[in-house]
């Protein structure tokens, strides 16, 4: 009879991980990290215990700044300098109204790279950032913008895909890989976000040009992370389809979509929509305001998820890897069984 054999974990000074750290050489040398897998920032969940965790157990953690006021943020960096000597980041929203004063915060810490989420970053940030001294890292939702962007001076760009938890654009990871790396990895890192939950994903897209990659989905389960139990209880319990995009009500108002698992607060989004839609019909609020009402509504609606448990009303955001995290575990493990996985895959392929 034949019998298939787990795959065993690779030691550690293997060809696997011979090639896996030779290819991830460019990320770890830009991170400053053992490994280039970046703990993508997620708000609420992305905070000191789970940032440290990240940046001890080898990886690369960022702090997810969300609404946050600078003074905010501030206690947050310090809090999580005294958990880790190592290297992490922190991810700012571009809309959000004091960016200059966060990003201010951020280089008084000496914080060495800030990653801008939310659109194309307003004039002066890039170059604001990089007077601090800090590494600047955009998310491209294409390639013309990637391009614009590696014109305005950022040091690296995180290519997510439509497979990832929370705000999503309408391409999948694959696509944009194929679309974007041989034309822009070798003028500098970039990282693949979105659906990653296995090593071997993960080795294909090094393979493929890739620095290294961002999960943000696979870490919520983490035991470092302090994400309330129902929340995590959630990600366990899901599947892939669970995970759904948020559905645009009405065309006048344009939402970003966002990838959550399917509960009854898609029926109170849909409700908000509808309340946002009136008020701008009514002309009693701006397109802009619209749009940050819809934004803050999220921020809350993850609040109660993910701090509060109310995984009923709340937003669970997660992404499509969901069905990939089946248990609660330590991050350290979490990161070696994707090396592993990843090593091993490498191996394979090196015949
Ligand atoms: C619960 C949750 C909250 C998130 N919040 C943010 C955020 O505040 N800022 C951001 O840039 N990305 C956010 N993301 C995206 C992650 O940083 C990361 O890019 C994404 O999770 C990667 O895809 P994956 O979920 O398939 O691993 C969030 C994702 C999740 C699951």
């Amino acid at each position: 009879m034949t019998t298939i054999e787990a795959p065993t974990r690779p030691a550690a000074d293997s060809i696997g991980h011979d090639r896996l750290r030779r290819l991830m050489a460019r990320g770890t040398a830009f991170l400053g990290s053992e490994v280039a897998i970046m703990a993508g920032a997620m708000s609420w969940v992305s905070e000191r215990h789970l940032v440290s965790a990240m940046s001890n157990a080898g990886g690369f953690g960022v702090i997810a700044c969300g609404a946050m006021t600078p003074e905010l943020l501030d206690a947050e960096i310090a809090a999580t300098k005294a958990l880790t000597a190592r290297p992490f980041g922190v991810n700012l929203i571009t809309m959000h109204p004091m960016l200059p004063e966060l990003i201010d915060v951020a280089g008084r810490h000496g914080v060495g790279h800030v990653v801008l989420a939310g659109g194309l970053p307003p004039a002066g940030a890039i170059d604001r950032i990089k007077a601090t001294g800090a590494k600047v890292i955009c998310f491209p939702p294409t390639l013309a913008f990637a391009k614009k962007l590696i014109r305005s001076g950022v040091d690296a760009l995180v290519i997510e895909g439509m497979e990832a938890g929370g705000h999503i654009g309408p391409v999948s990871t694959s696509v944009l890989a194929q679309e974007m790396l041989p034309e822009i990895a070798t003028q500098l890192p970039v990282f693949v976000a979105g659906g990653i939950g296995r090593g071997e994903a993960m080795a294909g897209y090094l393979e493929m040009g890739a620095a290294g990659v961002q999960l943000g989905t696979r870490f919520v389960c983490a035991t470092e992370c302090i994400a309330h139990p129902n929340f995590k209880k959630a990600f366990i319990r899901a599947s892939a389809r669970d995970a759904i995009a948020s559905v645009q009500i009405d065309p006048r108002l344009p939402v970003i979509p966002v990838r959550a698992l399917k509960n009854a607060g898609g029926e109170l989004f849909t409700a908000k929509q509808r309340e946002v839609a009136r008020s701008l019909d009514e002309g009693q609020i701006a397109m802009a305001e619209a749009q940050l009402q819809i934004e803050h509504y999220w921020a809350g609606a993850l609040r109660r998820a993910v701090i509060e448990g109310d995984v009923e009303h709340g937003s669970v955001m997660a992404g499509q890897s969901v069905g990939m995290v089946t248990r609660e575990e330590p991050l350290a493990d979490i990161l070696n069984t994707l090396v592993d996985e990843g090593a091993h895959a490498l191996e394979r392929r090196a015949g």
